[in-house]
């Protein structure tokens, strides 16, 4: 398992990602495209998927799990790919972390402000990510003029892992989620979940032309490329970096479904023994993380 932080300079590091499976490979797909100097190391939760039916407290358990696992591979930073994850956790991440933690929210989230010319923003994700209001709070902290109406749409992920792409079934089950939305007059809509820029093609139909769709791994890829500018954290041009590519089980048609959403051949993926990787850790050292991350400390800390 490589560990950058001794060998590489701070701006050589590469990006982590992490996602509770594999749907993290559409932002992964994006900092691609936009930022094909930068390595990556995307760990994928796969054993542990889904967490946008659980809790918030396991939710953020696992999003620093997640996270210490990238950063003692040495990066530069952590994008959460993970819509639940940023949506209940990424403060947790931030305030528990030393290198800085981009999640998939806020960059939606100011992109549709920017576009929206009714002020009707819809905001389709897990049920997780809906239930904590997040997107809500985001959208109406740029600006408190617009109505936000959000809808979960927790069909979708399993559809899209099964590969009913452009299906009946799918077809189907858009319009019965999508229609409050169409009723509400919506002119700008946040994919706000890993899964659904697979979607797009259906999901456009349902809503029609003249809705503006926003795909938060695009705009999460811009975002991240602004920050790593901003800090001087940009990885030299020229450089064809080594990604690689980590998760907690090796599920069934794994290939498969991880080059759906990555668009392009997935190297060699390695099963890291997470549990073994927590446990190894002692519950001291995740007690302390866990009191950061929530921003208090015990009479004990130093
Ligand atoms: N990655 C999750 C998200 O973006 C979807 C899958 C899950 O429920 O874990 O919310």
């Amino acid at each position: 398992m490589p560990d950058f932080s001794h060998t590489l300079k701070g701006n050589e590091r590469p990006i982590g990602v992490f996602d509770s499976g594999v749907g993290g490979l559409t932002v992964v797909k994006q900092l691609m495209a936009l930022l094909p100097q930068e390595r990556l190391i995307y760990f994928g939760d796969t054993a542990r998927i889904p967490y946008g039916t659980k809790s918030e407290e396991t939710v953020i358990r696992f999003a620093l799990e997640d996270s210490v696992f990238l950063v003692e591979k040495g990066v530069k930073m952590i994008v959460v790919a993970c819509h639940t994850a940023s949506a209940i956790a990424l403060a947790h991440v931030q305030r528990a972390l030393d290198v800085p933690v981009v999640g998939v929210i806020e960059p939606g989230a100011l992109t549709a402000v920017a576009r929206t010319e009714n002020g009707k923003i819809g905001v389709i994700g897990t049920a997780s990510t809906i239930r904590s209001n997040a997107y809500t709070r985001a959208l109406r902290s740029y600006d408190s003029w617009v109505k936000v109406f959000a809808r979960a749409c927790p069909l979708f992920v399993p559809l899209v892992e099964e590969g009913w792409i452009e299906d009946e079934a799918t077809y189907l089950i858009a319009r019965r989620y999508l229609q409050p939305l169409i009723d509400n007059g919506i002119d700008t809509l946040i994919l706000g979940c890993t899964h659904y820029p697979l979607l797009k093609a259906v999901i456009r139909e349902v809503m029609g032309e003249g809705v503006d769709l926003i795909d938060s791994g695009v705009e999460t890829a811009r975002y991240v490329k602004d920050m790593l500018q901003q800090r001087g954290l940009l990885a030299p041009q020229g450089q064809d970096p080594e990604h690689y590519f980590y998760v907690s089980d090796l599920p069934y048609k794994f290939q498969e479904i991880g080059e759906r959403f990555l668009e392009r051949s997935l190297p060699h993926v390695e099963t890291v023994n997470f549990e073994a990787f927590v446990s190894r850790k002692g519950s001291g050292f995740w007690e302390t993380l866990e009191r950061k991350a929530v921003g208090r400390h015990s009479m004990t800390d130093p």
